[in-house]
């Protein structure tokens, strides 16, 4: 549990200092938050940057120690709509509290983003699910045993007991179904759960996981939606399988395999992803 939660005050005046010294930057007023998981950078090669952001540039902004996962801030454009992109992103596993974790997403809100876009890296338990392919979240469950909102509430942030009936928009959900089909891509939908990691699962750890209603398994995405979902962001996420979690042939897994993976699905999920921007700029999703 995270000691030394700090009140209100000092929470809003870093979140505060950190989106001055992005406006130090650039005037920048981006509609859409992305965030790129593990092994999944390349969408950023389509963003026509204008401003990178370093996160360690930034005042309070925690920094990613995972080696796969570059740490900065994207400004710029995709499909011709004004972006901030999260290249790289911190995890629980790396000793930062949930808080810490999701201290960039109150910043990317304070931009001014409408919602949120989120990729993200996870084993796959439901067994129609293959190693390489797509699972939209329609749902999810935080067993990370933490939770970024626990401390001092910023009711100017959101409430102190947010709903959390339809974490993912029902629209922008439909949307990237209709994308997928139009590309003839393969996209899951159902249910994530978050663990702390950073080993992989157990068999028996697979068996619980698969049991109490989760299709796939990862260590990231439960805080930052939750906490986008405490300041009413529209929100969605699109998971990769990178390996098959099922416990009668479970197979030991390397971090190579895993970006292997990211590897084979990432054009498939650019596509998406940058049909779902694109969408924004033509005005389709109200
Ligand atoms: N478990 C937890 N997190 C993961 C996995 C997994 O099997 N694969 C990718 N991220």
């Amino acid at each position: 549990m995270e000691t030394n939660i700090p009140d209100s005050v000092t929470q809003v005046a870093r979140v505060d200092a950190a989106i001055a010294a992005v406006h130090a930057v650039t005037d920048s007023k981006p509609r859409i938050g992305l965030i790129l998981g593990t092994g999944l950078g390349k969408l950023a090669e389509r963003i026509d940057v204008q401003h990178t952001i370093p996160y360690d540039s930034l005042p309070h902004f925690p920094v990613s120690t995972v080696e796969s996962h570059q740490g900065r801030l994207l400004i710029g454009t995709l499909e011709g709509v004004p972006v901030v992109c999260m290249q790289g992103r911190m995890h629980v596993y790396e000793g930062y509290s949930a808080r810490e974790v999701t201290f960039p997403i109150r910043v990317v809100a304070g931009l001014g983003i409408e919602c949120l876009l989120i990729t993200t890296a996870c084993g796959g338990m439901n067994p129609a699910y293959r190693r390489g392919e797509l699972m939209l979240l329609s749902d999810h469950i935080n067993l990370q045993g933490v939770n970024p909102l626990v401390g001092p509430n910023v009711d100017a942030w959101g409430p102190r007991f947010p709903d959390m009936s339809e974490p993912y928009d029902v629209a922008l959900r439909a949307r990237a179904k209709q994308i997928a089909n139009k590309h003839a891509i393969k996209l899951h939908e159902g249910v994530y759960v978050s663990v702390l990691g950073p080993n992989l699962e157990t068999k028996a750890e697979y068996r619980f996981l698969r049991a109490i209603g989760a299709d796939v398994v990862g260590m990231s995405t439960t805080p930052e939606v939750t906490v986008a979902r405490h300041m009413d962001l529209r929100v969605m996420a699109i998971g990769i399988i990178t390996d098959e979690c099922f416990p009668d042939t479970l197979q030991p897994v390397t971090l190579e395999e895993v970006l292997e993976a990211a590897g084979i699905a990432e054009p498939k999920l650019t596509t998406i992803m940058s049909d779902i921007v694109a969408s924004f700029g033509e005005e389709q999703l109200q």
